[in-house]
């Protein structure tokens, strides 16, 4: 079979097969299909690289590879898992089950964050920023490469969620400019840090754990619960965000996190009830859904 006629026959298999998530809007049968191409020909990419990129030809080897590789897809596996990349904020990041896959969604949170971090280097020279929940290491890396002048300091829970950031900071060349530790939310993070940050950022846990349950296989089945569960009602992480993240911040400095669908209204009245900021704003998605919360420190 010509290489075109392979690739037609497996794009309409997938045209015909591929259930995609919501969340990952970036995945499609077509770049499904580029990124498993570019897995099987040895040269993993995320799906916006791969479909970016010339796609090379595939020998016999290679072609008995990529028919392995859908069938673990079609079988509900995650793409980035299957390929170990995924795209943040322009980077490409290692992916892997040992934390959260970066969303598209989580870039709103980024960018938000980037704007503050950048006005306040214009400002202030400099600055120090934390991210709190850090996961793959996404948020915190898309800062420090996209503003230099950051310093970045970042943890999570999960051990094994840190060893992936630590291999991400690798992987891009980050060198000692982002730091990662391991603990519970700001305990993980020196003293000498207190009142330090010119920004906190955080994409925390904030499903409740009834709808955690009820997730997409594709997610529950895959990926961390440590990573969604926010317990009873999903604020339980965002509540101690809200009181804690002052006591690390600086006056007028900011604290951006992102929030579920729905949770904008209550949790802009637990920022202003907290009376530790001075400011609060309100970021939407394309569907006009508050997804970013972000508060400044008087
Ligand atoms: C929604 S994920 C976000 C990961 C990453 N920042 C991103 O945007 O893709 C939430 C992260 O919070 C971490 N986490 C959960 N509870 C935590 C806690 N008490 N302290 C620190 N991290 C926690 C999870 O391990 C997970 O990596």
């Amino acid at each position: 079979m010509t290489q075109t006629d392979f690739y037609e026959t497996h794009l309409q298999h997938l045209t015909q097969a591929l259930v995609v998530l919501p969340d990952k809007p970036e995945e499609t049968p077509e770049t499904t299909l580029a990124a498993l191409w570019f897995a099987a020909a040895g040269r993993p990419l995320s799906v916006e690289a791969a479909s970016q990129a010339p796609r090379p030809d595939l020998d016999g080897a290679a072609r008995a590879a990529l028919d392995g590789l859908i069938a673990r897809r079609l079988s509900g596996v995650p793409l980035a898992h299957i390929t170990g990349r995924q795209r943040f904020m322009g980077l490409e990041l290692l992916a892997g089950p040992d934390a959260l896959v970066p969303r598209k969604e989580t870039e709103l949170l980024g960018r938000t964050a980037l704007e503050k971090l950048k006005a306040m280097a214009d400002a202030r020279g400099s600055v120090t920023a934390i991210d709190v929940c850090t996961g793959s290491g996404n948020l915190a890396l898309a800062l420090n490469q996209h503003e230099p002048r950051a310093r970045v300091f970042a943890a999570d829970l999960s051990v094994e969620a840190v060893a992936l950031a630590r291999r991400n900071a690798a992987h891009l060349g980050a060198g000692d400019h982002v730091t990662f530790f391991d603990g519970d939310l700001f305990g993980a993070f020196p003293e000498a840090l207190l009142g330090q940050a010119d920004l906190v950022v955080c994409n925390p846990p904030y499903i409740s754990s009834a709808k955690v349950d009820a997730m997409a296989a594709e997610i529950a089945g895959h990926e961390p619960r440590l990573a969604f569960d926010g317990g009873g009602f999903g604020l339980g992480i965002v509540s101690r965000l809200i009181k804690e993240a002052p006591l690390f911040l600086k006056p007028g400095s900011w604290l951006c996190f992102e929030i579920g669908l729905g949770q904008g209204k209550f949790l802009k009245g637990s920022l202003a009830k907290a009376g530790a900021y001075a400011v609060i704003e309100a970021f939407e998605d394309a569907e006009g859904q508050i997804r970013v919360l972000a508060a400044q420190t008087p």
